[in-house]
């Protein structure tokens, strides 16, 4: 079977199709970040109208490298929430019509189920079941996978989202959108450990997390007095370590907590390179094994969307008539069930 995939909602568009016999046939992304980066952030306005004028354009150019035609694709599906409203009905828009046009059905799918299902699109896959670390722009997460829409909420961010806190702390820095990735080729010029920040709720004895504080921290650091811009890559390597403390200190309690031994790092903070070196050590230390999505798949993209739809499709799922343009921009993932 042919699943097409869609995701739309945010600041990339990726289209993608998955075929459950072969595997990836295809999958292109294009980034927003040359269009946002003047205003510092996603305009959600311009957002939409971009996916709009790519999503054709994309489709087409995806399904010629996948060597398929439209008439091909036996199910479409695209992230359905969360995410901002007008890019998700953009997505929701096209896939609703276009799988009404081929007389297939849809599969609507949510935008961290994508995510955390996206390491098994690698080489040596995880088996069920795992702890998840979801670190996306909006979520800190982590969840026990069961399997295909068994997850269980273990623990989560109470305010700032991890990447939302290095894009904010970007900013305080002077660095240009998107932040994560700045800051962290900035951390990796710094030497950590002269500006101790905190590391809040490191002991707190649950899975939650919080992140506000950190930034209030860097903040108060470059407005104190006698602060010196040349000393922005060590600051900003204290706050990356202090942001990895934590997800590392908490990614092994859940483990230990649900005496699993396979953790699956997914969303774009997963991307970062200290998080990944200090998660591989420390899992190693204890026969434990770390997971991570291929590189291109770590940030937003369709072939998550459109391996979710089929792993959706092969546990059961059966998809819905096309024609309801339907799409849930608040959506927490512990509320999507197990394919009925
Ligand atoms: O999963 P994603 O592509 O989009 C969302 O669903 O949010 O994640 C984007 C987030 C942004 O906050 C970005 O700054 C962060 O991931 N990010 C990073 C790195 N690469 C992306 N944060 C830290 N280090 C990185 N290398
Ligand atoms: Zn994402």
């Amino acid at each position: 079977m042919k699943v097409l995939g869609i995701e739309s909602s945010c600041d990339e568009t990726g289209v993608a199709l998955y075929d459950t016999e072969r595997g990836l046939l295809g999958h292109r992304v294009h980034s927003q970040i040359d269009l946002h980066a003047a205003y510092g952030g996603v305009v959600p306005e311009l957002a939409s109208r971009d996916h709009i004028r790519r999503l054709p354009l994309l489709l087409r150019e995806m399904l010629a490298v996948a060597g398929c035609r439209l008439d091909e694709i036996d199910a479409v599906a695209y992230t359905a929430g969360p995410g901002l409203a007008g890019a998700l009905l953009v997505g929701a828009g096209v896939a609703e019509s276009l799988a009404m046009a081929l007389g297939v059905r849809t599969l609507p799918v949510h935008h961290l189920e994508g995510h955390l299902l996206s390491p098994l699109l690698s080489a040596q896959p995880p088996a069920f079941p795992f702890v998840a670390l979801l670190v996306s722009g909006g979520h800190t997460q982590l969840m026990r996978v069961g399997g295909v829409g068994e997850y269980e909420l273990l623990g989560e961010s109470l305010d700032d989202a991890a990447g939302e806190a290095f894009d904010k702390t970007a900013k305080l820095l002077g660095l240009g959108y998107p932040g994560g990735p700045q800051l962290a080729r900035l951390a990796d010029r710094g030497r950590a450990g002269r500006f101790r920040l905190p590391r809040p709720m490191l002991n707190s004895g649950d899975l939650d997390f919080s992140f506000s504080g950190l930034k209030t921290a860097v903040l108060n650091t470059v407005c104190a007095p006698g602060w010196r811009t040349e000393d922005a890559a060590d600051l900003a390597a204290d706050f990356q370590q202090a942001v990895v403390d934590v997800l590392v200190e908490k990614a092994l309690a859940a483990l230990a907590r649900t005496g699993l031994t396979r953790l699956v790092v997914a969303g774009g903070v997963g991307a970062n390179r200290s998080l990944r070196a200090r998660l591989d050590q420390a899992a190693k230390r204890r026969g434990w094994q770390v997971y991570y999505p291929e590189p291109e798949l770590c940030t937003d993209n369709g072939a998550m969307i459109a391996f979710a739809g089929a792993m959706r499709l092969a546990a059961g799922e059966h998809g819905q008539t096309a024609g309801r343009i339907g799409i849930c921009p608040r959506w927490p993932l512990a509320e999507v069930g197990k394919p009925a």
